[in-house]
């Protein structure tokens, strides 16, 4: 019977998908689950489901034995797995694309709209009883109206929100990425920009590229200067493509409006400082966190592993 080993709790609907077809299932814990926690349980197994919170580097794998066939990640991006080391070992890769595109396009939305509109401010304000008198200026936010929003990585995500603010809210919509598509921009009425140029220019800039050795710091010191006083600064991808500790300083100095972010560069970690800025919303890496989509990445990850046990090329095969 083949052996499968989940590294942290998923929404159940994934586990039973896998002990219905007849595998000794065993899944780590709902909190962290230490290095030796990940080496002991995987010890012997045909399948790793892996969390993005766990590096699945050759150590790991070498602990669970030559048998291992798939490691399916819990998670579109997979800057948590080691690929070449995978590669070395015969051993597939997946990730679980598409089901959490318009789920962390919509949290992006939510983002922007909150930092433009200073909502968690004014939240934390109204509840303190600050709220004395109506008045003309106060909380007085960014506007939409005539502006542009600069998307850094087109891809799924980076596309999803363009479409939504160029239909929804009527914004121009620039874009940078390695890849340039001029069918998209074409059919779609977005335009390309160098990355310079797009953070000089948009009023609103949203990440959405993937995290490896050329994205990280991708948005550094010297590229944060760029970016006007007025703009304001999203991240639903990857923490470390923006170097936080220089972003803190700027947004101490306000030297951009605002940052509204899901992701942190040392994870769970904040960068001292951020927590008490005024101009920053935090969330916990919930971009992806609805009950439906959660339950389709447990599907698909659980499903990556069945077809890789059964001898198939799993739908997901990260290449
Ligand atoms: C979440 O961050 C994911 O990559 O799915
Ligand atoms: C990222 O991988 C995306 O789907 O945009």
């Amino acid at each position: 019977m083949p052996k499968v080993f989940i590294t942290r709790q998923i929404p159940e609907i994934g586990i039973k998908l896998l002990k219905d077809k007849g595998y000794d299932v065993s899944v780590g814990p709902e909190g962290k689950i230490s290095k030796q926690e990940l080496l002991d349980g995987v010890k012997g197994v045909d399948a790793i489901l892996s969390v993005l919170t766990e590096k699945i580097d050759g150590s790991v794998m070498d602990a669970a034995g030559q048998q291992l066939k798939i490691v399916a990640n819990y998670a579109v991006g997979y800057n948590n797995l080691d690929l070449e080391a995978a590669k070395e070992r015969k051993v597939v890769m997946t990730n679980t694309p598409g089901v959490l595109t318009d789920t962390v396009a919509d949290h992006t939305v939510t983002l922007l709209l909150s930092i433009a509109r200073r909502v968690v401010e004014a939240d934390k304000y109204t509840r303190a009883g600050q709220y004395q008198i109506w008045g003309p200026k106060l909380f007085l936010g960014g506007d939409l109206v005539d502006k542009v929003l600069g998307i850094v990585g087109l891809g799924r995500i980076g596309f999803a929100v363009a479409e939504r603010m160029k239909k929804g809210f009527n914004m121009k919509v620039i874009y940078y990425d390695i890849k340039r598509n001029q069918a998209l921009e074409e059919k779609h009425g977005l335009e390309y920009r160098e990355l310079d140029q797009l953070l000089s220019e948009a009023d609103f800039i949203s990440l959405h590229t993937a995290l490896t050795d050329e994205t990280r710091h991708l948005i550094n010191a010297e590229r944060l200067k760029l970016i006007k006083l007025t703009s304001y600064l999203i991240n639903t991808s990857r923490g470390p493509i923006i170097d936080e500790k220089a972003l803190v300083e700027v947004l101490k100095d306000k030297k951009i409006a605002g940052a509204a972010l899901d992701v942190f560069e040392k994870e769970p970690e904040l960068m001292p400082g951020l927590a008490k800025l005024d101009n920053v919303i935090i969330t916990p890496h919930i971009a992806s966190a609805t009950k439906g989509t959660r339950n389709k990445m447990a599907q698909i990850a659980a499903n990556n592993v069945i077809a890789a046990l059964e001898g198939e090329t799993p739908p997901n095969l990260i290449k």
